[in-house]
């Protein structure tokens, strides 16, 4: 029987996850396979994922590196402006959300949106939001890299009036303003990461640079991460756990020109579970880690039943050449059981 210590999670849901391709997701995809029930699974790879086929054959490539583990990879197309409603019905049934992107704004968006001009995109999101089909946004402008996200929250409250029927999800939000956002349109919501959950601008940069910290949108200040975290605590209906795991090999990271992206899939559970307890708010990680995302999406993931316990877990320096968050340390969590039905 599980003591005291233990905590015990239903289907946690990952609502924005990167698993890349190829090697990569050979190496990295069983790490949210074991413990998290389902993620939104990210689009941005080289080339992107545009067609029907190409997200049919992505989550075959998924299901292969996930082997026997019961995880629902919940494919996103990666928005394009041409995309019509014929297009859009067709592959339908094989997406959860379409993923849209500004134009070179982080890791392989070239092919993403240029300026925001509503009768350009109103053909692709009044067919989006006829087909009930969530548009998650990575929201940043172009201007200085701390005003980025504030900046394009004008950019979501025009699409949110414009598209009021389209659920859009503003991914990763990272500032007080997004937070802010949620409660002036009802089709808004969010994801918020685990790192920006516990970090700002200083540990990324306010001593040695720290390139496993830094990732976009980068993480902001004090006022901005108590401000997501008490959305994260207090169960805020309209937000949703989405790590934005993002690996990158070692050395792309420990570079002259570091890719943006933090590794948290291996350790995201366990160090969620040690900040809800901290703060007394246990009874809230459900709703944050699985419950709201099954409302907002209206999708009902695998049961999966996750024990974690208190208990020190030395995190591994490397998975398959990718440095994951809190590498080498020892946090307070440990998952203990992981149970299918
Ligand atoms: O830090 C990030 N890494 N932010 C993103 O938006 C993309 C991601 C990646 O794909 O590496
Ligand atoms: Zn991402």
């Amino acid at each position: 029987m599980p003591s005291a210590s233990t905590i015990t999670l239903n289907s946690p849901l990952d609502m924005h996850l990167h698993l890349r391709d190829g090697d990569m997701l050979q190496n990295i995809a069983k790490e949210s396979a074991k413990t998290f029930s389902g993620g939104i699974i990210m689009p941005n790879l080289v080339p992107p994922v545009c067609t029907k086929e190409e997200v049919v054959a992505y989550r075959a490539r998924i299901r292969d590196a996930i082997g026997d583990e019961t995880f629902i990879p919940y494919m996103t197309l990666f928005f394009k402006p041409e995309y019509d409603h014929a297009f859009l019905e067709s592959l339908r049934e094989e997406i959860t959300a379409i993923k849209l992107y500004p134009a070179g704004i982080t890791t392989n968006s070239e092919g993403g949106v240029s300026g925001f001009d509503i009768e350009t995109l109103r053909p692709a999101l009044e067919a989006m939001s006829d087909l009930a089909i969530p548009l998650c946004i990575h929201g940043e402008t172009n201007g200085f890299v701390m005003d980025r996200e504030a900046e394009f929250v004008p950019i979501y409250e025009k699409l949110a009036q414009a598209f009021p029927k389209l659920k859009i999800i503003m991914e990763h939000i990272t500032t007080k303003a997004s937070v802010d956002a949620l409660e002036r349109f009802e089709n808004l919501y969010a994801t918020i990461t685990l790192h920006h959950l516990l970090i700002t601008l200083d540990d990324v940069a306010g001593g040695m640079l720290q390139p496993h910290l830094f990732c976009k949108p980068i993480a902001k200040r004090p006022e901005d991460r108590e401000a997501l975290l008490q959305a994260a605590l207090s169960a805020h209906p309209k937000v949703m756990f989405g790590s934005d795991s993002a690996p990158h090999p070692r050395e792309a990271k420990e570079a002259c020109g570091c890719a943006a992206g933090v590794f948290t899939a291996p350790i995201a559970l366990q160090v969620l579970a040690e900040l809800f307890a901290k703060h007394g708010a246990i009874e809230n990680l459900p709703d944050f880690i699985s419950n709201n995302a099954q409302r907002i999406y209206g999708i009902t993931p695998p049961a999966k039943k996750i024990i974690l316990e208190e208990k020190p877990f030395t995190v591994p320096t490397s998975y398959g050449g990718v440095v994951p968050m809190y590498a080498g340390e020892t946090i307070d969590y440990s998952i203990r059981e992981v149970m299918d039905g």
